[in-house]
């Protein structure tokens, strides 16, 4: 007997048009100038960071899989049958697959603001879960997001999967902001599983961000060489340094891009100067105990329930519950 044909919808909410140019022109304009890390993603941009989850410097990849693998089915247990998992960000989907297996949701929903690695992912777990109904949609999830393909969708929870401590990408008030978003989203009953990088040495940070290969570094420039040839900017990229650093007061990485002269870069008619040392600021990655973790958590609606560790306290997952109507 045949089986039954995977079903994948594509959904594309058009999240780049306006706002990539108007993101990078009030970026550097800014006092410290600033770049969202977001626009990291573009195709190259997307492998860059596949190379870099597989670094021997970069522990949180690993560190997490690992993690699933022990602790999916437990997780899955929790969750009970008849889940909608929704994911933000979607990246190589391998802790994706093990969830799913444990889990059997009765739906996916992938949401990446990266429509050509959504589509391809999407379509790979459609190969290899041919039961799996999958509604894969193109959109920013850092802004509030309406989703109409789903709200029509009925499932017994609502389950946000958002591994990769891609969390920490916000600030403390985003962070908070952006979970107020999720719980909604998860509505009555619903669950949170989240990725969340601990804090640790900083010597074990400074080595996952500064990899002795260069890719991270190759991963920071690819932002300028992606904004030459989108916006049609004209930054020499060489004249560029990559920089990272922990900041232990905040308790997180700071990626920086360092101007290596004075130099004029032009974008859009506009013109921004550089004194030699300046920096544009890139990314932060914010690491949170998981006492911190749950704090921000409970402040911003849920009920932080369960919390997973590996041993040697790299790295937490949170199963986070949305309070019952
Ligand atoms: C996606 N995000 C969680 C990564 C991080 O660790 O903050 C992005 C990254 N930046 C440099 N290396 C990896």
């Amino acid at each position: 007997m045949e089986p039954p044909r995977t079903r994948v919808a594509f959904h594309d909410l058009q999240p780049r048009a306006a706002s990539f140019l108007d993101d990078v022109l009030a970026g550097l304009t800014a006092p410290q100038k600033t770049l969202s890390p977001k626009y990291f993603y573009d195709g190259r941009g997307c492998e860059l960071f596949e190379a870099i989850c597989d670094l021997p410097e970069y522990y949180p990849t690993r560190t997490e899989m690992a993690m699933m693998r022990t602790h999916a089915h437990e997780m899955a247990g929790r969750l009970g049958d008849d889940c909608m998992l929704i994911e933000y960000g979607c990246g190589s989907g391998h802790k994706t697959r093990v969830l799913i297996t444990q889990l059997r949701p009765s739906a996916y929903v992938p949401i990446d603001i990266a429509g050509g690695q959504l589509k391809a992912s999407a379509l790979r777990l459609a190969d290899e879960f041919p039961q799996l109904n999958i509604i894969a949609v193109c959109a920013d999830y850092s802004r509030p997001l309406r989703l109409p393909e789903i709200e029509s969708m009925r499932a017994r929870r609502r389950v946000i999967y958002f591994p990769g401590s891609t969390i920490g990408n916000f600030t403390l008030p985003e962070a908070g902001q952006f979970l107020r978003n999720v719980c909604a989203l998860a509505g009555a009953g619903g669950a949170m599983l989240v990725g969340v990088d601990l804090k640790k040495d900083p010597a074990v940070l400074h080595a996952a961000y500064n990899d002795a290969r260069g890719v991270t570094a190759e991963f920071n420039l690819n932002l300028l060489r992606r904004i030459n040839r989108e916006l049609g900017a004209d930054f020499d990229v060489s004249a560029f340094r990559h920089q990272a650093f922990y900041n232990a007061e905040i308790g997180r990485i700071e990626m920086h891009l360092e101007s290596l002269a004075a130099q004029r870069v032009t974008l859009a008619g506009r013109q921004f100067d550089f004194h030699r040392g300046e920096t544009i600021h890139t990314e932060n990655s914010y690491k949170y105990s998981v006492d911190e973790f749950r704090q921000l958590a409970r402040a911003s609606g849920f009920e932080p329930q369960a919390v997973w560790t590996d041993p040697q306290q790299l790295f937490a997952v949170h199963y986070l519950a949305a309070p019952q109507a």
